[in-house]
């Protein structure tokens, strides 16, 4: 960010290549940021709403491209950012190449490299928070890549979001993209399976929700004792052993069973529970459970 962004006199211009469902937020949010935006996208009309409140529409990638020193690319995967982006390469040198694309760690480190040898700065990215929060405050995007190219767009991207630099290695972003995917599936599979044996009682799912995100606060203590913990290597039993919580979980399964709701989720963290006890772990703390997890 330059002293005069900082004093936001001055915007990155950005062009946003694909305005899927995302890509058309990331542009709106610049937009609405003050930025210079130029859009692209395979059909054309999607790019109208934003060309009616200032955009540029550019006839091609190319000069998508050469429109900005900041190019962010949302597509379906790497292989069409490849298909689009290879033929116009010799006008990428000097830009920065954000790409928001969802892939594999693979993926990411072999882009970077194609954009090292034309001479571009290289994010890899990836947009935690859906769609309908891209603008705020509160909406996690994650990069990784070149700390350079971060530095010096950080502004800018920070139009999108919390946007956090997690580290040089490009693969940094897909791997926190599917580890907390994976994390948010785990707390709403949690949370839907809730719903349903509540549900089974008449408890109304609004209702039940409002008392569960009073309980938010005390999970959201765990996850930082926890991860305390698995570094130093120590189980304390605070929150319960494992058997303990074995024993609970066969309740939650048992209960689960006899008001008709589905099984899938006690038994899967029974079962987790259970060969974490088999593996000596069952008089430890429940983080143990991490241990039998990262084990496999
Ligand atoms: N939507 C979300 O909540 C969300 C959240 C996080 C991450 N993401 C990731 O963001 C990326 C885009 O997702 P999305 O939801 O925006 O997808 P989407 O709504 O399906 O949009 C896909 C975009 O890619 C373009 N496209 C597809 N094939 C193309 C091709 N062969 N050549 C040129 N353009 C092509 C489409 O153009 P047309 O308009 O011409 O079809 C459209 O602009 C994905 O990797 C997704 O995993 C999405």
């Amino acid at each position: 960010m330059t002293m005069s962004e900082q004093n936001g006199d001055e915007r990155t211009a950005v062009s946003v290549i694909g305005l899927g469902r995302l890509g058309a937020r990331l542009a709106q949010a610049f937009l609405n940021a003050g930025h210079g935006t130029t859009v692209w996208n395979r059909t054309g009309s999607k790019a109208d709403a934003l060309v009616a409140q200032g955009a540029v529409r550019a006839a091609d990638v190319r000069a998508a491209v050469a429109a900005s020193p900041l190019v962010v690319l949302c597509l379906p995967d790497y292989a069409t950012g490849a298909e689009l982006l290879g033929p116009v390469a010799d006008g990428l040198g000097g830009r920065v190449l954000v790409n928001l694309t969802s892939g594999t760690p693979e993926d990411a480190v072999r882009t970077a490299d194609w954009a090292r040898e034309h001479g571009a700065g290289y994010l890899d990215g990836a947009a935690m928070s859906g769609t309908r929060l891209v603008g705020r405050p509160e909406a996690l995007f994650v990069f990784s890549g070149s700390q350079e190219a971060f530095a010096a767009h950080r502004g800018t991207l920070s139009s999108l979001g919390d946007a956090r630099h997690l580290g040089e290695d490009p693969a940094l972003a897909p791997v926190y993209d599917t580890a907390l995917f994976g994390m948010v599936w785990g707390a709403l599979a949690g949370f839907h399976h809730s719903l349903a044996l509540a549900g089974a009682a008449g408890v109304a799912p609004t209702a039940f929700a409002a008392v569960a995100v009073g309980h938010m606060p005390f999970i959201i203590s765990l996850l930082a004792e926890h991860a305390r913990q698995i570094e130093d290597d120590r189980f304390p039993d605070d929150d319960g052993t494992v058997d303990v919580h074995r024993a609970a979980m066969g309740h939650l399964l048992d209960t689960s069973r006899a008001q008709g709701v589905g099984t899938e989720l006690p038994e899967l963290l029974r079962t987790l529970l259970e060969r974490t006890a088999a593996e000596g772990h069952g008089a430890s703390g429940i983080a143990s459970v991490a241990k039998a997890i990262a084990r496999g």
